[in-house]
């Protein structure tokens, strides 16, 4: 991801998923001793595909500031490792109750349900062990603060928290302001906390850090929208997950609350908010752009 040279987003997306999953591959543990299962487990949710979009954010904003790849693709490593957690619960019976994930049978079908339950806590513990430790950044004041914006972006004021009220909101009737709320906690935190691992690693001043945190927050809202629209009108094989399972579950969704054409209509107004506080990056921010142009557009 040369500054300066024009890539497309889909070139630049595929050259970090490869380096992640590099990355990843060689951080995982090795199946053996007794708890192999579970080693088994987490390598094959880990290493089922997926954009890496959220590993992709991170590498994108932490280039801004010019921090080593060696650093950010551990940081991105630890996202992707929570992220995968998160899809590995929510596909749970006792949540969105989901055969297929990443065009491959869920965890806990290849598995068992105690097995997925664990894989997860597994991945979700790693990420931190990773952010920990020296080889992410040599000033602990910085690690502290990667460790403490990823706890709070995926625990009960993010990810876990939206979770929660996602599951609710099956039931209990929602307004737009609130289910703006519930997507904005359970994917924008996590992918908030992906655009400012960059600036936190990079020392970045605070301006810069507010404008990566309004495009992130702009940007990963209209990413939801766009999943619960490929739910309705996307193709299951290309997605690699079933679809029309919002619908049938009485999920809350912007298509939900404003009907398929607004939605779109909510995305790209969205998206084009996002974009205008990257103004402050200037040609060094265009995959950035780039990415939340493809977050809505994409098929899977
Ligand atoms: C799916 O995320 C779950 C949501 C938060 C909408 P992605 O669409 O990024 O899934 P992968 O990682 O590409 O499989
Ligand atoms: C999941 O949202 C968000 C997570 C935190 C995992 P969805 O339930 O809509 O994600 P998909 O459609 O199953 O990927
Ligand atoms: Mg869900
Ligand atoms: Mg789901
Ligand atoms: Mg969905």
């Amino acid at each position: 991801m040369t500054v300066g040279t024009k890539v497309s987003v889909e070139a630049a997306l595929n050259e970090v998923a490869r380096l992640v999953e590099r990355r990843m591959e060689k951080l995982l543990p090795v199946a053996e001793g007794h708890e192999a299962r579970l080693a088994d487990a987490v390598k094959y949710a880990v290493l089922a595909g997926g954009k890496r979009l959220r590993p992709f954010l991170v590498v994108a904003s932490a280039d801004l500031f010019g921090v080593a790849r060696d650093c950010s693709l551990r940081v991105a490593a630890a996202v992707e490792f929570v992220h995968t957690y998160s899809l590995i619960h929510d596909d749970l019976p006792c949540m969105d109750d989901a055969d297929t994930r990443r065009g491959k049978p869920t965890v806990h079908k290849v598995f068992d349900e105690a097995t997925a339950v664990l894989a997860g806590d597994a991945l979700l513990t790693y990420a931190f062990e990773i952010l920990a430790e020296e080889a992410t950044h040599s000033d602990p004041r910085v690690r502290l603060e990667l460790v403490r914006s990823l706890a709070v972006a995926s625990g009960f004021h993010g990810m876990v928290g939206g979770q929660m009220i996602d599951l609710v909101a099956e039931t209990e009737a929602m307004d737009l302001s609130a289910i703006t709320r519930l997507q904005q906690m359970k994917t924008g935190a996590l992918m908030g906390f992906s655009v400012e691992a960059g600036a936190i690693l990079g020392r970045a001043p605070m301006d810069k850090r507010h404008a990566l945190r309004g495009y992130a927050r702009d940007m990963g809202l209209a990413f939801q929208i766009a999943d619960d629209l490929l739910d309705i009108e996307g193709d299951a094989a290309t997605l690699g997950k079933d679809t029309g399972k919002d619908q049938a579950a009485g999920k809350a969704t912007f298509v939900t609350a404003l009907g398929v054409e607004r939605a779109r209509t909510q995305a790209e107004i969205l998206t084009d908010q996002a974009i205008e506080y990257l103004d402050v990056f200037g040609a060094a921010a265009e995959l950035l752009r780039d990415v939340a142009r493809f977050a809505i557009k994409r098929n899977k």
